[in-house]
């Protein structure tokens, strides 16, 4: 399966941070928030990677994070002309995506705990698969509602009265049709290619399954300067506790095994003297 971070919008909610870098490439505790995501598809076993974002930010992007060799992975870059909705990722992508599956994860989503993602990712063999998860506010999210036996009863994107508190997290699998049935959307009221549409359609053939994430997972959002200092806060406590960092990419790829201890070394060796290297190297001089 390959992967799209999709990482466009303006970031309009937390201007003036945003005038000069989007929100992907904030900071999110010790880290840029886009690591987060791509920390997420890696550690689903996702090497070949797509990161759409508007044509001012992708450079900064691609210098950000390169080719991805030094993690082990491929990435290429796309740019999304005008923010018209998420499902647009996949005509951006449409030449990415070809004829395989695909995951797309938004930018700006962390999903921190066992999602058991690598499993889900293999066991894929078609249609789609969206996660829901229990909020307190479902009204600002795609919303999810399932009979007795999971099987999905209605999708809505920001439903005024929510049929259910389960809202769709910010990945999604796909099959190889998405493309196509990306292409048959129409824009919203809002005027975007809604996600949440391209889903309806796979519900429509039958072939849209929601998983339900435990609530063991945290699954954080970084869309106001108060949700982004909870997830600050989050990341810094559970990283301080444990003396582990979550999304550091050189550990995910070397305990991922797409890359070995030479090449962790080496991706040290090229950083300045930080705590991020610091800990890369004690990572790469663990007894194995
Ligand atoms: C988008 C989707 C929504 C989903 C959310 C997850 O909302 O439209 O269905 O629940 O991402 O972060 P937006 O970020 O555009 O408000």
């Amino acid at each position: 399966m390959k992967g799209i971070v999709l990482a466009g919008g303006l970031g309009t909610r937390l201007y003036p941070t945003t005038l000069v870098a989007s929100k992907q490439l904030q900071a999110v505790y010790d880290k840029p928030m886009i690591f987060y995501p791509l920390a997420t598809l890696m550690l689903a076993g996702i090497r070949e990677i797509l990161v759409i974002s508007t044509p001012t930010d992708l450079p900064r992007f691609e210098s950000l994070l390169g080719d991805g060799s030094v993690w082990g992975i491929e990435l290429s870059y796309a740019s999304q002309a005008e923010p018209q909705g998420i499902a647009q990722a996949f005509l951006v992508g449409e030449h990415f995506v070809g004829r395989e599956p695909v995951a797309l994860i938004l930018g700006d989503n962390l999903f921190y705990g066992r999602m058991d993602l690598d499993r889900i990712v293999r066991d894929f063999r078609e249609g789609a698969v969206i996660f829901g998860y229990p909020v307190r506010d479902p009204e600002r999210y795609g919303v999810v509602a399932l009979d007795r036996d999971g099987r999905v009863t209605s999708l809505e994107e920001k439903p005024a009265r929510p049929k259910s508190n389960l809202a769709i997290a910010g990945i999604y699998l796909y099959d190889d049709r998405v493309v196509e049935l990306a292409r048959s959307l129409k824009p919203s009221a809002r005027g975007e290619l809604e996600i949440t549409d391209l889903n309806r359609a796979y519900l429509e053939l039958g072939k849209l399954q929601a998983i339900p994430l435990g609530r063991g997972i945290a699954w954080l959002d970084t869309g106001t300067h108060e949700s982004l200092l909870e997830a600050a806060e989050f990341i810094a406590a559970i990283e301080r506790r444990q003396g582990l960092k979550i999304a550091c990419l050189e550990e995910v790829a070397y305990r991922q095994g797409f890359i070995g201890r030479s090449e962790l070394l080496r991706a040290a060796e090229a950083m300045p003297p930080s705590p991020y290297r610091e800990y890369v190297e004690l990572v790469a001089a663990e007894q194995t």
